[in-house]
């Protein structure tokens, strides 16, 4: 359900002190401003543990603006619209106090009574402060309140069931905005549309004319100032239970009868519940875990993660998963979906590449070897385009066939400029289009596929491997496309 294309509200940003509210949601915020998206009828009130005055917070934001956007103009009149709240998530006067303060803005700013609360911060006070706001009277306004909750999710399915349900307490589930920031990305959006809206690949897009297809999200940087959080959660919970899972879902779900958010939802929780589970004894088959070594770095040493802040000496934390994912319907029996992610790697790169069959007889011998095959690649980031990869004859070269490659690529593009994946979520959030948010099954069900994975791992059954920084990952994971007679496409 849209409800509003220049939506007014009060935004309240649980967490305002830290790191993703500076880096994503100050920037993001300002440039719906700025292009209004959004009215001049919104309030942003930050609300954490540190004694802050309003001052000191608008001073914050501007920084984080200048700093993110390289933006010279005078933010003046758009931080005006920030506000500081000191609060602690446990106290209920603390929230009686956030209640009388948002009553004030939304007479100020004329926001109709709604309410977006956005959790950004430690996940183990979601349950507590989406039950506060209920029980303070905090969601009961004239207008909307929708709660935004970032990742993660839980850490495994009980504990996102104990954390649904406590939430769900307090919201709807049509009031729930679960982020993955990855269903913001521009062309991970246009994966629909490249599939529904092409006559030339839709009746292709099945298990006679694909061989497999593979998900790259590799990045450069190492764990950072993250240890803490990443020795618990490992790349498996970190990337594949969430944007991994996700973009799988997108490639391989079925057209939705309609583009509505519950059509497209439910289509991709179909492909979610068609994962064939992988048994215990499969998972060192199915999945390789890698950690990153010590290595270099665009020409720099670099240490190991088990020398990284905040991680032990000994972990058995991955840094790295590849994987082999088959989906148990008519689509895509027999079809492998390689997925890979890791940090520390050689690209930092997001692509996805689909492998076409080989076509039954080589007429036109490349030199000897086979026919390459045919590749549509979808180029997520940090380049945003796609590339069909063809044959075709080169020069003189009578009776030979090369690749060729066609190639779209929005760089190119003159006046495109892709906001950012936060902008966009926060902007339909604000509207009331969930399409872009995780639905609580697809969480589930995410879970259930991952969590068998993560037992037979803390229960040793499979290697943990290292790969040396800088490399694009463990040779276990080139071993396994070779074993089915592939290979990873290179990214970079
Ligand atoms: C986050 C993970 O969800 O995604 C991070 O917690 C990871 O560990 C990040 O670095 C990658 O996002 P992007 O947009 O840079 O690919």
């Amino acid at each position: 359900m849209i409800t509003q294309e220049h939506p007014k509200a009060v935004i309240v940003i649980f967490g305002a002190t830290g790191d993703l509210a500076k880096r994503k949601l100050f920037p993001s915020i300002y440039r719906l401003v700025k292009n209004k998206k959004i009215s001049e009828n919104f309030a942003v009130v930050g609300v954490a543990r540190r004694p802050w005055t309003n001052e000191e917070f608008r001073q914050n934001v501007s920084d984080s603006i200048q700093t993110s956007m390289k933006e010279s103009a005078n933010l003046d009149e758009f931080t005006s619209h920030f506000h500081y709240h000191p609060f602690d998530v446990t106290n209920p006067s603390s929230y009686l106090e956030l209640n009388d303060l948002l009553n004030d803005l939304n007479t100020t700013y004329k926001t109709e009574g709604n309410r977006i609360f956005y959790l950004a911060m430690a996940p183990e006070f979601f349950g507590t402060i989406a039950q506060n706001l209920k029980k303070e009277g905090l969601t009961a306004t004239e207008g909307w309140s929708r709660l935004v909750i970032e990742k993660p999710f839980g850490h495994d399915l009980p504990s996102a069931q104990t954390l649904n349900q406590e939430i769900r307490e307090a919201f709807n589930e049509d009031q729930i905005y679960r982020i993955d920031h990855y269903l913001g990305k521009e062309m991970v959006q246009n994966i629909e549309v490249i599939r529904f809206a092409n006559a030339l690949f839709e009746p292709l897009w099945n298990n006679r004319y694909i061989s497999n297809i593979q998900v790259t999200s590799s990045e450069v940087l190492g764990v950072e100032d993250r240890g803490r959080y990443y020795e618990k959660s490992g790349a498996l919970r970190d990337m594949v239970q969430n944007h991994m899972l996700q973009m799988v879902a997108l490639l391989a779900m079925e057209p939705p009868i309609k583009l509505t958010t519950d059509e497209i939802r439910s289509e991709k929780v179909k492909v979610l519940r068609a994962l064939r589970p992988v048994k215990d004894d499969d998972v060192a088959k199915y999945f390789i875990r890698g950690q990153y070594d010590s290595g270099e770095m665009a020409n720099e040493p670099v240490v190991s993660y088990r020398n990284e802040s905040n991680v032990d000496d000994q972990s058995q934390t991955e840094t790295y998963v590849a994987g082999k994912l088959l989906i148990d319907n008519f689509r895509w029996a027999g079809v492998p979906f390689y997925i890979r992610t890791g940090k520390r790697m050689a690209a930092k790169s997001t692509k996805i590449v689909v492998q076409f069959k080989d076509i039954p007889m080589n007429l036109y011998y490349n030199k000897g070897a086979s026919v390459p095959p045919n590749l549509l690649v979808i180029h997520i980031q940090p380049e945003e385009g796609i590339t069909l990869q063809l044959n075709a004859k080169k020069d003189d070269d009578a009776g030979y066939s090369q690749p060729v490659k066609l190639d779209l690529s929005n760089n190119f593009l003159e006046g495109i400029n892709t906001p950012e994946a936060y902008e966009k979520l926060l902007y339909d959030c604000m509207r009331g289009d969930a399409t872009n948010f995780t639905h609580w099954d697809e969480v589930a069900l995410s879970w259930s596929y991952v969590d068998p994975i993560s037992d037979a791992w803390k229960e040793g059954k499979a290697n943990l491997t290292t790969y040396p920084s800088g490399s694009m990952g463990p040779k276990e994971a080139e071993e396994m496309l070779k074993k089915d007679g592939f290979k990873w496409w290179p990214v970079n």
